[in-house]
């Protein structure tokens, strides 16, 4: 007991220290420093003076240096070259430019992975990744982390006490080419991975990773192969598949985690240690948690034209990008210690989307505001020039190609870094970060773990459950309401009063550990939205011995008979409060304890009549259990107002990508719909920028007097 006191204990002080070593880096006076990446080692010595110059006078308080180019820095094995970053440093330095600077860990010089082969990550095909790209060694290979070590430390050394470098970047968007990394050296890692998980027990394991089906079953850790779907290793097994998953997410974490602790003990504590995430759906190899403690706090990285994100409808879509998985991936980084700030915001045109269409005039600078909104603490783009050579040519930088000229995104992120000036000057007594009442009643978390999606994945039953869309669909649908979104993972404290509401969509994974956390939240007054699938699994991912989703029946009030979906072109139907939702591609079954109260009923189907939503009071709270995913989340939308308006809170009623955010004193109101919409400005309030009327692409900043 006293051991686990002890824990929360430590938990708690890191966290604390976390949030206030975010304030001493950037005080929340400054609002929003903006800065963006330069690469000197791109450009003739004689432009770098003329460039970041430039850089200061267009209004950028800082850049970013370095972390590709470990060629140029250690061109020979143990032979450095820091002369010229020295000079960019001291360019940069002489008029006041601040800097972070990076680790080059994504970018091994060609004589070290032609020395050793055997760090660079193979795929599952077996083919093993080359030089000539980035992020195809594995940093946590004892081989590759001693030549990590070195050439960190001699940047440490160099520019750990340099008063103009802020912070320091590791790698750069960690993950790894290949995703999972296939070689040798990760199938022996993961072996004594396994080793320690099961104690050294085979049994253990074989029943863990159920491996009496089809014959699966080892005699010992020696036989154990990376499972994979190529050559059919172990792949019977999604428990097998499971615990690669969170065996690879941690190696990618260890490779941040070394770089973290050799910087930590060099530098000085004035500079902050970060790394730049990239957008987790991307990744679903990475779990960002894990270097909850180790990194001052997470940085996000957000391109929103790519057109692999959920674009808004209508005509401008993909003009103004998907606003919400910007929102998602702020709320999901600024979760891990409690602030975050965005370190790549796309500054135009891109290069590696589906297609690459211009921006909307206006969409670079909503995109700003609407970070600025989120909480993000400084932003930081990609990248002050346009390469005119390499792998991203066409791809926009705050100037032209030409070097000198202010390209379209750049003379908007001028525009917003004299607006943000003016608030900074003009309203310096708004800022506060005691947000209003309004906001605190309507805080949602979202319980999140990875191991969800690890799971689901593996086992979707339907071509259709993508499971990012079940959790959007969730997560739209709380913006639409104007909530604050904190992640919060099963090991936090689930504190009814900071977060008076708790959704887990789709949260197969759980233990009694889990639903007795639940059950205690929601008697202090939480009120608890559960959705299909919650439930269905232990930590293992296998089905518990009993009926189907037993564990939470009690808690929320019905049995779970079964599950059921249709096909894409046909639609079934649910019945709630004089409406309908059709639905096709899950639906759980449910019946209804008495005392419960039914919210909506499936309408046709042999099941016809029973239970598809029901909710439940608990104490002081509620639970709420949604079995079915809508067509077009008019259901869920329906459903979670009711649970909000019951609890007597404030919410808004915003269309779908029309975002309001309260932060640092402002409200700010963007618009991705291709509509003119109206901004929810308060009865008494000042607006600083824009109007209420907000074009497509535009902004509506106010204050309340
Ligand atoms: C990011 C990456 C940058 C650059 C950029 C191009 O994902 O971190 O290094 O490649 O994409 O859009």
């Amino acid at each position: 007991m006293k051991k686990y006191l002890l824990f929360l204990l430590v938990i708690h002080v890191t966290f604390c220290l976390a949030q206030r070593s975010m304030d001493r880096f950037y005080p929340p006076q400054e609002l929003m420093p903006v800065g963006v990446y330069y690469y000197p080692e791109h450009w003739e010595r004689s432009q770098w003076e003329r460039d970041i110059r430039r850089i200061k006078e267009l209004g950028f308080s800082f850049t970013h240096y370095g972390e590709f180019a470990w060629a140029q820095l250690e061109p020979e094995e143990g032979k450095f070259d820091f002369r010229w970053l020295d000079e960019a440093v001291k360019i940069a330095s002489d008029i006041g430019l601040k800097i972070i600077m990076c680790t080059p860990s994504p970018c091994p010089p060609v004589w070290l992975t032609q020395k050793h082969p055997e760090i660079l990550v193979v795929d599952e095909k077996g083919v093993q990744r080359k030089h000539g790209i980035r992020l195809h060694a594995n940093a946590a290979h004892p081989t590759y982390q001693k030549y990590i070590k070195r050439i960190v430390t001699e940047l440490g050394k160099r520019y750990g006490n340099h008063p103009a470098v802020v912070g320091w970047q590791i790698d750069n968007e960690p993950h790894f080419d290949t995703q999972y990394d296939y070689s040798e050296y990760s199938k022996k890692a993961f072996r004594e991975w396994v080793k320690k998980k099961y104690n050294n027990d085979i049994k253990a394991l074989n029943k863990a990773w159920g491996l009496a089906f089809w014959s699966g079953l080892l005699n010992n850790f020696e036989q154990i192969e990376i499972p994979n779907k190529v050559t059919g290793a172990l792949a019977s097994s999604p428990h097998a598949i499971l615990d690669f998953k969170r065996f690879n997410a941690e190696q990618v974490a260890k490779g941040i985690q070394f770089q973290a602790a050799i910087l930590r003990k060099i530098i000085s504590p004035q500079q902050y240690i970060t790394t730049n995430y990239a957008y987790y759906k991307f990744l679903p190899s990475v779990d960002i948690f894990l270097t909850k403690h180790d990194l001052d706090f997470a940085t996000h990285t957000m391109y929103l034209l790519s057109q692999w994100l959920n674009n808004p409808e209508g005509e401008l879509g993909h003009r103004l990008g998907s606003g919400m998985e910007l929102s998602f991936s702020s709320e999901l980084a600024r979760s891990v210690n409690g602030a975050t700030a965005i370190m790549e915001l796309q500054p135009g045109q891109i290069n590696w989307g589906k297609f690459n269409p211009q921006p909307l005039p206006g969409a670079v600078r909503m995109w700003l505001w609407h970070s600025f909104g989120l909480g993000d603490r400084f932003a930081c783009t990609y990248r002050f020039r346009q390469p005119l050579y390499g792998g991203e040519m066409y791809h926009a930088g705050i100037m032209e190609t030409d070097g000198v000229t202010l390209a379209r995104g750049g003379k908007e992120y001028v525009q917003f870094i004299k607006e943000i000036e003016q608030l900074k000057t003009k309203y310096a007594s708004t800022i506060t970060n005691v947000a209003p009442q309004e906001i605190e009643a309507r805080r949602t978390a979202f319980l999140w773990n990875m191991d969800n999606q690890w799971e689901t994945d593996e086992q979707k039953q339907s071509d259709r459950y993508v499971w990012w869309n079940h959790i959007y669909t969730y997560y739209e649908v709380l913006k639409s309401m104007g909530c604050p979104v904190t992640f919060l993972q099963e090991s936090d404290t689930f504190d009814a009063q900071k977060y008076p509401f708790m959704v887990a969509p789709s949260y197969q994974l759980i233990d009694k550990h889990l639903i007795d956390k639940w059950k205690r939240y929601v008697e202090e007054g939480g009120h608890l939205i559960l959705t299909c699938r919650t439930g269905e699994k232990n930590k293992h991912g296998q089905f518990h011995e009993a009926l189907r989703q037993q564990p939470i029946w009690e808690l929320i009030g019905a049995k779970i008979l079964y599950f059921d979906m249709m096909p894409a072109e046909q639609n079934a139907t649910i019945a709630y409060e004089n409406k309908t939702a059709a639905w096709n591609i899950w639906a759980d079954i449910l019946e209804a304890y008495e005392g419960t109260e039914i919210l909506a009923t499936y309408a046709d189907q042999f099941y016809k009549g029973a239970p598809a939503v029901v909710t439940r009071k608990l104490k002081k709270g509620t639970v709420t259990y949604i079995g079915a995913w809508s067509q077009n989340k008019q259901l869920e939308n329906d459903i979670l107002r009711t649970v909000y308006k019951r609890a007597q809170v404030k919410i808004l009623n915003l269309p779908y990508y029309v975002f309001t955010e309260w932060r640092s004193g402002f409200w700010v109101t963007v618009n991705y719909t291709s509509q003119r919409v109206e901004a929810p400005v308060h009865e008494k309030a000042t607006i600083l920028y824009g109007n209420k009327e907000v074009e497509p692409g535009e902004v509506c900043v106010w204050i309340e007097n």
